[in-house]
Parts: C-alpha cells; structure tokens; sequence
C-alpha cells in the first residue's frame, strides 16, 4: 500500500492546559448493551449528576449520532445523491456498525483529549469494535477508557420495547437486529458491570457509575 501523505499536526494549547483548565481528566464512558437495556436513560441521568456537580461532560447517543454523522442510507438520499447516500449510508450489518463505532470511537477520542468527560450510549454488539476503540483511547492515555456493560437480560429489554422495535424484529420487519438476529457478544472484562433490570432506578445505576468514576476522573 502506498505510504500516506498525511501527518499529524499538534496545536499549542495542550491537553493537560485543557484539563488543568476545567480541573478534570477527559475520560470515555462507553455503554454498551442490548436496545432497551436502559444504557441512554443511565447516560442522562449520569450526564445531569456530573453537569449539577460543575463536571464539563458531552452525551453521545446511538439514536442521536444516526441522524448526523452517521446517517443511515435512506436519511442521506433526501439531501445527497444515491450513490453518496449508498457509499457513506450506515445501516446494521456488520461492517456498517464496524464503521459507526469507528467514526464515534474517533470522535469520543478527540473529545477526551479536549478534557470533556465523554459519554457514550452505543449497542456497539461486538468486542472486536470496542476493543479497537478501547485502543484509540488508551493509546491516547492510558486508563482513560472506562467500558460499561448495561447487563439486562435480553427478555426485560423484549418486554420493555420502548419503540415497538423487537416487535418488529420477530415479525421479520427489521433485518440484522441485535439479540433477536443478529449477535451481542458481552464484554469480558468491563471497568463497570451494571445489572439491569432490577428495582434500581437510573439515577441509582448513575450514582453507582459515578462513584467508581470518582478517582479517574481526577487530575494527576
Ligand atoms: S450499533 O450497533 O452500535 O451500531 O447501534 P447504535 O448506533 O447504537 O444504534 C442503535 C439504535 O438504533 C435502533 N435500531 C437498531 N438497534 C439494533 N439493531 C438494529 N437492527 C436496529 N435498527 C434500529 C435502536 O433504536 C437502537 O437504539 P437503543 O437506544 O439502543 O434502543
């Protein structure tokens, strides 16, 4: 392969200038699970306790990131030509999440260098993607990636079906869709393992994230 031409240019303020600035380390939380785990109403309730405790903090959602930077097919078409659309269009199978946790991971990296405590609420079904941004991250510095299993069986996220999309999943309507017909491979060895699907409350399963936080979110 042709060596790049490309190189990597380092701007004046630095990281630690950032960080020393907002008296924090930009870290990434980065939940992971099946739809309806409940890994999006942890990450808000998380977000709004750090926010309240003057924490700099950014949310990035699986839902969220879709209508923009990683837009499935048929949203681009309405604004770009189908073979754009066809080209840089994300949908579900495998290599299309490969490159929607790839554009995030590279994004939630850039995000913890500015010093932001980086939330991430991603399915992001298979270790091999995570671990590569786990790399991204640490590589950055290391212990700065903090890996989030919502852990809740995938009959409690089945009955829960906030948005009628394992309905349609059994009824065949949706392709590639995650526990149903498509895999999740569980993290092994997650920083965090939360169990859902009990009586706790996400403000509960937050305050649980937040105290394990507490030391990596220090500066050195
Ligand atoms: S992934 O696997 O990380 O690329 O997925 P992600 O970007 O997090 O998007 C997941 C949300 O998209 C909806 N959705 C699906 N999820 C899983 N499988 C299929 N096939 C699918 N189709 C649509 C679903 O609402 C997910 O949101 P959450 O919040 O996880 O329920």
């Amino acid at each position: 392969m042709a060596k790049s031409n490309i190189v990597w240019h380092d701007h004046s303020v630095s990281r630690d200038s950032r960080e020393t600035r907002l008296g924090q380390r930009g870290i990434v939380v980065w939940f992971t699970g099946l739809s309806g785990c409940g890994k999006s109403t942890i990450v808000n309730a998380l977000d709004q306790l750090l926010f309240d405790a003057g924490r700099a903090t950014t949310v990035l959602d699986g839902d969220n990131i879709r209508h923009g930077l990683c837009s499935p097919p048929e949203r681009l078409a309405e604004e770009h030509s189908d073979e754009f659309a066809k080209r840089f269009g994300l949908g579900f199978g495998e290599t299309d999440r490969e490159e929607n946790i790839r554009r995030i991971g590279s994004v939630a990296a850039l995000m913890a260098a500015s010093g932001l405590i980086t939330l991430t609420a991603f399915v992001s079904p298979y270790r091999r993607d995570r671990d590569r941004v786990r790399k991204i991250v640490n590589d950055q510095r290391e212990g700065d990636f903090v890996e989030v299993f919502v852990d809740t069986p995938l009959e409690i996220c089945e009955a829960r079906d906030p948005k009628g999309l394992y309905k349609k999943a059994r009824a065949g309507e949706i392709k590639n869709f995650t526990g149903i017909s498509d895999p999740y491979e569980a993290p092994e060895n997650p920083e965090i393992h939360l169990r859902g699907g009990d009586d706790r409350t996400p403000v509960d399963q937050a305050t649980e994230v937040l105290g394990l936080l507490a030391d990596r979110m220090k500066l050195a």
